[in-house]
């Protein structure tokens, strides 16, 4: 049986801390994780001409995106709320990316008057933008048809993905383009999440590439992020040898064979803060059944979904129990759902009632896939600083707080 690890720069004794300070269930992130990986992307794409963006989807509390901002990158929004929340932070216009997906009008109207460049992944609506600003800017999101990712539902590009315009279909996006004047001055590809091989990564480049030299207004090429992080024990970090080698070079030759001076853009999330974060639940229920032992937390899948969406291995450490040694378990949560499992089967330290237990790299598509499924509000957030303070960047709700929020309307209308 494989031993329980204690992931990333976390300490012990900080992390009891937190939830005897906080409670649980929490989310701690720590910025200097988030400021390393920052640095660490940054030092393997020298020699090129790069702009980094943060997917904000990943985490979009805004004491992280300061901290990623503060380290140079701007952002890709998905959305009105992200773009708003981009704004309210400091990106201006110019550092901000907003990929569409099936958008309205009106949230292209938002992003034109934000004066915000919009990717669009659809020729219906490069057409509607070209009807409304004929000689505009925009970016087109391609296909390359090689997709790749952790979970048959992030992979984003390939035959059978909503996702981006099929490469083959280039002419129509130039006929489009042309009647309207609309100046194509980027193309983007994002392939997946959770990417490991650079190799399939760099086949799908190399097809955007391809095609750089029939957008005759073009400025930058958009890579996309999906840069994967090891969740589990045997998993291996990004080989950046590697990703020099097949990327970076692949880039740098691409320009200078083609004499041009395209800026190549990449959008991680994962990347950037999943390492940086912990979920903290407190096991409440030990329960034996069926030769299985249940260790039941006060969490569950609408705060932490990637297990059971996924399938997703997050390593769980018993912080209150941190010596003991190992048995199995069913580690799961207080949601009325079968699926409500975050560990099947799992090594972790003896477990009672009442211990804490941490749920690492948390701190991508953590929270920010969390719902409020069984009226169970969202949980508090902690970080903690590059000089190891420790601030609540979320306070707990109550469930009194949840209810009152979300059907305000309705109580006041009735009363
Ligand atoms: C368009 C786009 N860019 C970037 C990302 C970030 O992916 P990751 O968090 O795997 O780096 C996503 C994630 O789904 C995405 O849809």
């Amino acid at each position: 049986m494989r031993p329980p690890s204690l992931k990333s720069s976390f300490q012990v004794n900080t992390l009891l801390e937190i939830a005897n300070q906080f409670g649980t269930p929490t989310y701690v992130y720590d910025e200097r994780i988030i400021r390393q990986q920052c640095q660490l992307l940054k030092k393997h794409l020298t020699g090129i001409h790069t702009r980094l963006l943060y997917a904000m989807k990943a985490n979009s509390h805004p004491a992280i995106l300061e901290i990623i901002r503060s380290e140079g990158f701007g952002i890709d929004a998905v959305s009105p709320g992200e773009l708003y929340l981009a704004q309210k932070v400091g990106f201006s216009p110019e550092e901000i990316l907003y990929t569409a997906n099936n958008i309205t009008d009106e949230e292209m109207h938002l992003t034109q008057k934000a004066g915000v460049l919009l990717n669009v992944g659809e020729l219906s609506r490069l057409e509607r933008f070209g009807q409304s600003y004929p000689g505009g800017d925009i970016c087109i999101r391609l296909n390359p048809q090689i997709g790749s990712g952790h979970h048959e539902h992030v992979i984003t590009a390939g035959k059978t993905t909503k996702f981006g315009i099929p490469v083959h279909e280039i002419s129509k996006v130039l006929d489009i383009a042309n009647r309207y004047h609309v100046r194509i001055t980027g193309i983007h590809q994002h392939i997946g999440s959770g990417i490991s091989s650079m190799k399939v990564l760099g086949e799908a480049i190399g097809v955007l590439l391809k095609h750089a030299a029939d957008f005759p207004d073009l400025q930058f090429v958009n890579i996309g992020g999906g840069f994967n992080i090891p969740y589990h024990p045997d998993d291996t970090p990004i080989d950046f040898e590697n990703f020099h080698t097949s990327i970076v070079s692949l880039l740098k030759d691409t320009n200078e064979k083609a004499n041009q001076k395209l800026e190549y853009w990449f959008e991680p999330g994962r990347f950037l803060v999943a390492e940086s974060g912990a979920l903290l639940v407190r096991s409440n229920t030990i329960k034996e059944a069926n030769g299985r032992t249940f260790a039941g937390t006060d969490s569950g899948m609408n705060q932490l979904i990637r297990p059971a969406l996924y399938q997703a291995y997050h390593e769980i450490f018993n912080v209150s129990n941190a010596q003991a040694s190992p048995s199995s378990y069913e580690i799961v949560g207080n949601i009325c759902e079968s699926g409500d499992i975050f560990a099947k089967n799992r090594s972790v330290q003896q477990i009672r009632e009442g211990d804490i237990l941490a749920i690492f790299d948390a701190g991508a598509y953590g929270i920010a896939m969390a719902s409020i499924y069984n009226l169970r509000p969202f949980p508090a957030e902690v970080l903690i600083r590059e000089d190891r303070s420790i601030t609540c960047i979320r306070t707990r709700q109550s469930p009194e707080d949840l209810i009152h929020t979300m059907f305000a309307s309705y109580f006041d209308d009735a009363s």
